[in-house]
């Protein structure tokens, strides 16, 4: 007798559940999911213990009726495609008919489900009014796969699922269970993730009896940005809106034979990108802030990821990532999301082109945006509380085990090679009472705090870079603050101080001879002599190094510099570009460099300590990196170390005709917000605020 048989269909839906369901929040993801695809407008998830005990999902979706509530748990049975060819083109979140099956394989579930159809029905018999909110639905109760009980239920439109003891007959997987506030967390994060995209819908999250998240419906996508991480955090972040039409369409057309002659060629469709990219200054430690959205799925995209990162290349270092919320519209048919089982990875049609598209809108935004640091917000929320130049050792905040640091730059190429998709930053506690709020925020309701904490842990710390004085050390406890004055607020921090106008503004003296203070019709202005300057040259020094004609000068004496043994092998390694950018280094034995020229305005004690830090940085850059990436990003980080090294310092007296000639410089950069490294060049105390302060308004 052979030895190969068919498994059994619990079997089957075992493994299957293995790749869709791994924790109490892809359970809640499936759920959720279907939810929305049955158009409900309201959604109550209700968890307990983490999400282990229970999961219950009630919506007021169109529900089913009782064929299709049995049918629901059958391996492959979906109403959401029919046909292969359906398969090309996915409006749905769900299509597999995989998810209820795998959960019911894993677990206790029970159903309770109706329609509207039946609710008109039992709301005649039952002589209820025409809008007859209860109605006969169908109860199901299934455990590890078998149905144990169908029954009749009265209950308004739209469907009830619960699913109890996860993973009970399956020991193994419940020993991967992390902590009950991990997996809470998790699921957290999910339902905050769904309620971003779907601003115009009620999420409720409650876990045991508290509220964890609560978002009524809303207008406009700001306003529910507002409502979960607050008024700091929208005041951060820019909108940006763009369209293209697609000039083909990503399907091949079908071959002649196969074509309908009375169906109309296929319209290549528009992509369109909406969301809101954050302000230079707020930077975060790794990609978990960076939410993308294909068609209101969330998902985790290399491709998409590149092209963010591309388009704040320069304006942010490499080593931070900033905050993005990007939704993505693209025609079905443009993007297959049959690509893995829990459906959180998509790949485009048109690769390169909707990268590109994406990089553009959001860099043309930022640029034509250059906003400002306001100046209550820099202080609040950014490294401006230390504003000294005094090198200060990185401290980046501890990450999470899930944190998945920003490395170098991923290759739009291998987008296929996605990496696993974590759903949550860091685990939450769910101790009421014990939030990281200031007193005055502790009296408020239990259910704000709670959604606040939530927030708090979707928004990961500030980015603290290491770098050598030109980096400062981000300090951050603010980010997630509760929304304070009303929806008002929403539009006012949104205001379009910028900083196009930077030419034509009045210096009128330095601050302790290191900050430039400016007058413009806006309101005073207060200028890092120190950050401004680095700006200019780190441009000038990019523009000169790409048409190769580097301005350098010979030192009178060769300065000589001693290196490790491992430096010299770096030094070996970046000595070609350091040459490019006007560096002239001879071998001066075993251990010692000589440096007979520089690039211009680059000397003694700077010049050295530049070399060690370009040295230094080489030696952990990413090693998988490919060969292009790397000479790029040391390409950005010889400019930005020479740039700081060679800027104007602070302490450094400036006549009225140097800041002017600095000022201006300035407003012909291309990035006249923040430094290279992130931080903000220019404040500006509005003219608003300083007539609010004299209460003149
Ligand atoms: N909340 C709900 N409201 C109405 N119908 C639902 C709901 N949940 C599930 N269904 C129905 O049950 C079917 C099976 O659900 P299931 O999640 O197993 O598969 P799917 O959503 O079609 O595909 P996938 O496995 O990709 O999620 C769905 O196609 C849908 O018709
Ligand atoms: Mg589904």
């Amino acid at each position: 007798m052979g030895r190969i048989r068919v498994l059994s269909d619990q079997v089957a839906n075992q493994i299957a559940a293995g790749e869709v369901v791994d924790r109490p929040a892809s359970v809640v993801k499936e759920l959720l999911e279907n939810s929305l695809d049955a158009g409900a407008n309201r959604i109550r998830i209700e968890v307990e213990a983490g999400g282990r005990k229970l999961i219950r999902v009630a919506d007021d979706g169109q529900g089913m009726n009782r064929d299709d509530a049995l049918l629901a748990f059958e391996r492959h049975a979906t109403s959401k495609i029919r046909t292969a060819d359906e398969l090309l083109s996915i409006a749905t979140l769900g299509f597999r008919g995989e998810a209820l099956p795998s959960i019911a394989s894993v677990a206790r579930v029970s159903l309770d489900t109706a329609t509207s159809e039946e609710s008109s029905a039992a709301g005649s018999s039952a002589g209820l009014s025409q809008a007859g909110r209860n109605s006969i639905g169908t109860h199901v109760e299934i455990a590890g796969g078998k149905i144990l009980h169908v029954e009749d239920a009265v209950r308004p439109r739209g469907t009830t699922i619960s699913v109890s003891d996860l993973f009970f007959n399956t020991p193994a997987r419940r020993k991967f269970l992390r902590a009950e506030a991990t997996e809470l967390s998790h699921v957290t994060a999910l339902v905050t993730h769904y309620a971003l995209a779907h601003p115009e819908k009620h999420f409720e999250l409650l876990s045991a009896s508290h509220s964890l998240v609560s978002a009524p419906p809303v207008t406009r996508p700001a306003e529910r940005i507002y409502q979960i991480f607050g008024k700091e955090t929208l005041s951060q972040l820019l909108p940006v809106a763009a369209e293209t039409r697609l000039e083909r369409s990503g399907l091949p057309e079908p071959p002649p034979w196969k074509r309908d002659p009375d169906e109309p060629p296929r319209q290549p469709g528009i992509l369109r990108v909406s969301g809101f990219y954050s302000k230079p200054e707020l930077q975060k430690l790794n990609r978990n802030s960076i939410y993308i959205f294909v068609n209101k799925r969330l998902i985790r995209d290399r491709l998409l990821l590149h092209a963010i990162a591309e388009a704040y290349r320069n304006i942010i270092p490499p080593t931070s990532s900033p905050v993005v919320l990007l939704f993505l519209e693209v025609p079905p048919e443009e993007v297959d999301v049959n690509v893995h089982p829990a459906k959180t990875e998509a790949r485009f049609r048109q690769q390169s082109l909707v990268h590109d598209f994406v990089r553009d809108s959001i860099r043309h935004a930022l640029i034509a945006a250059r906003p400002v640091a306001g100046f209550k917000a820099a202080l609040e929320s950014s490294p401006a509380a230390t504003p000294s130049l005094i090198p200060v050792p990185g401290s980046p905040l501890p990450g999470s085990p899930d944190d998945e640091p920003v490395s170098g730059q991923a290759d739009p190429d291998s987008a296929a090679t996605s990496e696993s998709f974590t759903l949550t930053p860091r685990p939450v506690s769910p101790i009421p009472g014990k939030l990281p709020f200031g007193a005055s925020e502790m009296a408020a309701p239990l259910e704000q705090q709670s959604l606040r904490q939530a927030a708090a842990a979707l928004m990961e710390p500030f980015a603290g870079t290491a770098e050598e004085s030109c980096s400062p050390d981000y300090d951050f406890a603010a980010v997630a603050r509760p929304p304070q004055d009303g929806a008002a607020a929403v539009e006012a921090e949104q205001a379009a101080a910028n900083l196009n106008r930077l030419g034509s503004l009045r210096p009128l003296g330095q601050l302790r001879e290191s900050f430039i203070l400016a007058a413009g019709d806006e309101g005073l202005w207060i200028i890092d002599q120190h950050v401004a300057h680095e700006r200019v040259l780190f441009e000038k020094i990019l523009r000169e190094r790409q048409v190769e004609q580097v301005q350098r000068q010979r030192l009178l004496m060769p300065l000589l510099v001693e290196l490790k043994p491992w430096q010299m092998v770096i030094f070996a390694q970046v000595a070609d570009e350091l040459e490019r950018n006007g560096f002239e280094v001879e071998p001066f034995g075993p251990q010692t460099l000589a440096v007979k020229a520089a690039p211009v305005g680059l000397e003694g004690g700077s010049l050295e300590r530049m070399l060690h830090e370009v040295i230094e940085q080489s030696g952990d850059g990413p090693a998988e990196a490919s060969l292009n990436e790397n000479l790029t990003s040391l390409r950005t980080r010889i400019a930005a170390s020479i740039a700081c090294h060679s800027a104007i310092k602070i302490n450094t007296p400036l006549d009225p005709k140097r800041m002017e000639w600095l000022l201006l410089e300035l407003a012909k950069t291309e990035h006249p917000t923040s430094c290279p490294h992130g931080r903000p060049i220019a404040l500006l105390y509005s003219w608003k605020d300083i007539q609010r302060a004299f209460h003149r308004i």
